[in-house]
């Protein structure tokens, strides 16, 4: 059964939601699923808005094959290779064999390194600037070069105003039932998924994200269909875009502090939870506690973009780090995470290795982070003579927080 819906009167949501997929990239933990958006302009051209993933073929094309009426297709456009949006271009070239294709050279390079189809007379590639037009609608094309891939490009119809902007501005997060974000409560719906999609797929690619956003300066679209997640529309525009600036620069949405740690008998988790009660006592009120071994690290890394301030705090693990806490740290320094004031807490019984490789990888490959008092060492559990030590650290913590509640 189709469940097309109207983005415009000429332009539908052909796409589909998966609530089953339990990981995205089967690595993401989805708590409602994820749509694969994709949309057909109906003009004297009718026009495909890229394709969808395997696992909403069956969804995809109900909802395509009503949508054209019987119907051809003259063109797909292919904002992005990865496969869980191009998983149907063979069977759209096999259903309708005179669909041109539309994207850049590095478009075509992946779809012929992905598939196995015969390219020959069946593309129209495609640079910065071009225009296509489809009879009242014309699509201008813009390069978003690692917004997520490198092939990534935006879509701007001019004639309705709409920028079709591949995983830009998307999200995790099945439809619930509303297509238009401002249909919704999409700070409540959405918006932390919405973090989480950013930090974890597109996060180590802020620049990236920030060129590509400069290129959006000109325009002012009406409303932004993303390939995941609702279509904008209305205050949501500016409202995710502004996030978009925030994260694209690693800049923190709040003066607060995640503290994440990694714990095998409670000692070291203690010590956080001794933390965290000093740090209220100071006044601070954002507050995020994570055990590593129990929240997926993506969560993790949502928050530490949105927070000004960190606390790491970790046991020695074989002569290393705890691996919980080795992913996280390892997962933040492949995104490019800065720019963060920090304190470190390392246990260890009898060779503490956890102090020296914390230290190393915040100070020395991460960039810009800052050690706002020398890393506390604990020996198996924390005693009271170390009480002062764990105080002083949320003293600088405390102030550090804050000076920067003025400025976030
Ligand atoms: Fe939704 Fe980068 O794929």
């Amino acid at each position: 059964m189709n469940d097309l819906q109207h983005v415009t009167p000429d332009i539908l949501w052909v796409g589909g939601s998966d609530r089953r997929l339990a990981r995205f990239e089967n690595l993401f933990p989805l708590e409602n699923g994820v749509t694969y958006n994709c949309f057909l302009i109906q003009d004297e051209k009718t026009t495909l808005m890229d394709t969808a993933d395997s696992g909403v073929t069956r969804q995809f094309f109900e909802n395509l094959e009503i949508a054209l009426q019987g119907r051809g297709l003259d063109y797909l456009v292919i904002s992005h290779m990865e496969p869980d949006h191009c998983a149907n271009i063979e069977e759209v070239c096999r259903r309708w064999p005179g669909v041109k294709l539309i994207g850049n050279a590095k478009t075509f390079q992946l779809l012929r390194q992905f598939y196995s189809l015969d390219l020959e007379g069946r593309t129209l590639e495609v640079q910065e600037g071009t225009e296509v037009p489809l009879g009242k609608h014309t699509l201008r094309f813009m390069m978003a070069p690692m917004v997520h891939w490198p092939e990534v490009m935006f879509t701007y119809e001019t004639t309705e105003n709409i920028l079709f902007s591949a995983d830009a501005f998307g999200t995790f997060g099945g439809f619930s039932g509303n297509l238009f974000s401002d249909e919704t409560d999409y700070e409540d719906l959405y918006m932390a998924e919405t973090r989480r999609y950013y930090t974890n797929i597109v996060g180590k690619f802020g620049p990236q994200v920030l060129a590509a956003m400069k290129k959006l300066q000109g325009v002012t679209p009406r409303m932004i269909c993303p390939l995941h997640g609702p279509v904008l529309r209305g205050d949501t525009v500016p409202l995710v875009m502004d996030k978009y600036h925030q994260w694209a620069a690693y800049k923190p949405e709040k003066a607060g502090v995640v503290l994440a740690y990694g714990s095998m008998y409670g000692n070291t988790e203690a010590v956080v939870h001794k933390l965290a009660g000093m740090l209220a006592a100071r006044g601070v009120q954002d507050i995020r506690i994570y055990d590593t071994s129990k929240t997926h690290y993506s969560w993790i890394i949502a928050d530490i973009f949105k927070y000004s301030d960190l606390v790491l705090a970790s046991p020695t693990y074989n002569m290393h780090l705890y691996t919980p806490m080795e992913t996280l740290l390892q997962d933040m320094i492949d995104l490019n995470i800065h720019g963060r004031d920090v304190g470190i807490i390392a246990n260890g019984s009898w060779a503490p290795a956890a102090l020296a490789i914390m230290q190393k990888k915040v100070e020395q490959e991460m960039k810009h982070m800052n050690l706002l008092v020398p890393p506390m060492l604990i020996r198996s559990a924390m005693k009271p003579d170390q009480q002062e030590e764990l105080e002083q650290m949320a003293d600088a913590l405390a102030d550090s927080v804050k000076a920067k509640a003025k400025e976030c």
